[in-house]
């Protein structure tokens, strides 16, 4: 099937109570190690890439990559998008490309650091929702900024600095018009999110729960999602890693966020350290090897492992047959006529 828009899937999702998990690429084996995971378990899938990973892979590799997942899997609903636009000029280069769906981070500046201010975020929001909905492409929002730095994005700090204000996100969107929503409730980019197994004083469910309550029908977005599993970092310090003890977003705690609103989960970190734990193995265990196919074989098989096992966590495993796909002409069409307007969109008090 083509690559169909995040939107579709998010829609579905919601239908199937289910969530998607929108996995990080920025090389050819990590689009194998997703589609693979997809077929094995029957999944539709979100492929995503940051402003690192265009210009770490080059846009034109990037997209007919992509196409050729589309055309080499055309079972698996597919969606390829834009992971932190950091301004309407980033967008609308993915937009020109090929994406379908598009994030303005506008809770950031464009220098992808300093907080933007709420005016700020929802002008810049709003341009790149008119110019993506005219084209069928859809778009993510943020409201509440996430914590930590991942190559030069990001606020830093901890999760909890700027955690998303219920009353922001109705208003946000209402004023943007947004597809999905990005909320920030307490996680952080990256491996070193929580000191401790987290619990209420430092990952903020209640708040997403409230936030769902307000925004019934907004597809909410998990950012910082990955688990950052012991058994991962296990293997890369058994095998000459040095990362520090350290805990990310349990699994069962992203489940009551898909009960509440969560389509959509971005996990990254998870498979950076599947990969790099299965290399570190090859390089420690055979250090005569130096063919690039006996370490990233291994590796690509490790970051298939960790992607099967989140599609099934979150439910989307199994549901690759429920669609067909809407064409991006047929989306724009119903932008246009309204009837993709999420309605209602706040609920009756
Ligand atoms: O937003 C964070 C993702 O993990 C992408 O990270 O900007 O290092 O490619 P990146
Ligand atoms: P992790 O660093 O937790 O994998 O988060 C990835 C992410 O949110 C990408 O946008
Ligand atoms: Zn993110």
């Amino acid at each position: 099937m083509p690559l169909v828009t995040t939107r579709q899937l998010l829609d579905e999702a919601a239908k199937g109570g289910y969530g998607v998990g929108a996995f990080n690429v920025n090389d050819m084996e990590q689009i194998q190690a997703i589609m693979e995971a997809a077929k094995e378990t029957n999944s539709p899938v979100i492929i995503q890439a940051s402003r690192g990973a265009r210009k770490f892979a080059q846009d034109n590799y990037l997209y007919h990559l992509m196409l050729a997942a589309a055309e080499l899997y055309p079972e698996i609903p597919l969606a390829m998008h834009l992971d932190h636009g950091n301004s309407f000029e980033t967008c609308e280069s993915a937009i020109k490309l090929g994406f379908t769906s598009v994030m303005m981070d506008g809770s950031l500046k464009p220098d992808g650091k300093t907080p933007a201010t709420f005016e700020e975020n929802v002008e810049v929001t709003r341009k790149v929702v008119d110019y993506a909905h005219e084209r069928g492409i859809s778009v993510e929002g943020e409201i509440g900024v996430l914590g930590g730095i991942e190559d030069g994005h990001g606020a830093g700090g901890s999760g909890l600095d700027h955690v998303t204000d219920p009353d922001q996100a109705v208003e946000f969107a209402e004023l943007t018009g947004v597809d999905s929503l990005a909320i920030a409730i307490g996680t952080s980019h990256g491996a070193y999110k929580f000191t401790k197994k987290p619990d209420g004083s430092v990952l903020k469910m209640d708040l997403l729960i409230a936030i769902h309550k307000r925004l019934p029908n907004t597809h909410l977005v998990m950012h910082g999602s990955s688990s950052v599993p012991k058994d991962l970092q296990d293997i890369i310090n058994q095998y000459g890693g040095k990362l520090k003890e350290t805990w990310g977003v349990p699994v069962e705690e992203i489940q009551v966020g898909i009960k509440n609103g969560v389509r959509k989960i971005n996990v990254d970190t998870d498979n950076r350290l599947a990969i790099t734990g299965a290399i570190r193995k090859v390089f420690a265990e055979s250090p005569e090897k130096f063919d690039p196919r006996d370490y990233l074989t291994p590796a690509r098989a490790a970051m298939q492992k960790v992607v099967a096992q989140r599609m099934t966590q979150f439910g989307q495993a199994g549901h690759a047959g429920d669609y067909t796909a809407i064409s991006i002409a047929d989306m724009a069409q119903g932008y246009a006529s309204g009837a993709l307007v999420t309605k209602p969109l706040v609920a009756a008090k």
